[in-house]
């Protein structure tokens, strides 16, 4: 396996590779991998003859008071990882690398991006689609996999694929959960004993939601009431939000029909967690 941080070096590889007819997988991340990332690079090596894993803390989906400089990070793991999972390429830039002096253009994106995460983080939707957009130019991959964890964000990049003519398929990876059902992610390590067992309010919501779904419950009024109070009862816990919306236009909707992102975020003391559940037409 290879580890480079220039575009050049990424560039040179899969030239080769395309030379020699190979198929492509990328899996953009932010590092601090866990088996929820483990999961997409898993899939990506089954279905691609070589994988490109990025590992990039991109800057600019980060807002001014949110946690850049203190997002965890942890390089050596992260390779020994991509290694044992039959990575092939990581492509590990600098932010110079990527935004380099007199950047000024950038993937901005509306509707979509303005609901759910997009409403407390303004700034992020727009820093995601400009750096996974990069990602696409530099890796040029045939296929590219993302985490139903980030149900808004597979949305949006689906769309800008569609929009901007990417020649990509995009494929959506189930969410990978702890033993006790909390969502895999990196910033669960923010969490103290206390906040870790609080935290459970959200999958507990998510399984509720779920089996009132199941249950042949339709009214989203009914359904997000009963989740809320479950996370409520939580003291460590704040809602962010929690929103039942169409799965393609990210609008609020009144009754589970077609497919639906019931979505939420969570402040566990002051980390901000985000669970979901999608629920497709039958
Ligand atoms: P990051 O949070 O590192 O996540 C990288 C990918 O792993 C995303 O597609 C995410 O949905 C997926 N993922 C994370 N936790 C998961 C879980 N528990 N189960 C399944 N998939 C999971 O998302 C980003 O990075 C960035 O926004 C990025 C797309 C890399 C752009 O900077």
């Amino acid at each position: 396996m290879n580890i480079v941080s220039t575009v050049n070096e990424v560039r040179y590889a899969v030239k080769e590779w395309k030379q020699n007819g190979l198929k492509i997988g990328l899996v953009p991340t932010m590092g601090f991998l866990h088996e929820g990332h483990l999961s997409l690079i898993k899939k990506a090596v089954s279905e691609n003859d070589r994988v490109i894993v990025s590992i990039f803390v991109n800057p600019t989906q980060f807002g001014p008071n949110e946690d850049f400089e203190t997002y965890p990070r942890d390089l050596n793991k992260d390779v020994d990882l991509c290694r044992e999972a039959g990575a092939d390429l990581i492509f590990h830039p600098e932010p110079e690398e990527m935004y380099p002096d007199g950047f000024c253009t950038s993937v901005n994106m509306t509707g979509l991006t303005d609901a759910l995460c997009g409403k407390s983080r303004p700034v992020h939707f727009q820093g995601v689609c400009t750096v996974v957009s990069k990602l696409f130019n530099i890796t040029t991959p045939d296929n590219a996999y993302f985490g139903e964890k980030d149900a808004q964000q597979l949305a949006i990049i689906r769309r800008m694929v569609k929009d901007l003519n990417f020649d990509i398929k995009i494929t959506g990876c189930p969410i990978v959960r702890e033993e006790d059902g909390l969502a895999k992610s990196s910033r669960n390590t923010y969490l103290n004993p206390e906040e870790r067992c609080a935290a459970l309010v959200l999958s507990k919501a998510v399984k509720l939601g779920v089996q009132l779904v199941e249950s042949g419950e339709t009214s989203s009024e009914v359904i997000l009431k009963q989740m809320k109070e479950v996370i409520d009862n939580e003291p460590l816990a704040r809602i962010d939000y929690i929103e039942i919306v169409d799965m393609n236009t990210m609008k609020n909707t009144d009754t589970i029909k077609g497919d639906v992102l019931c979505a939420m975020a969570v402040y566990i003391g002051k980390t901000r967690l985000i669970d979901n559940f999608i629920h497709h037409a039958d």
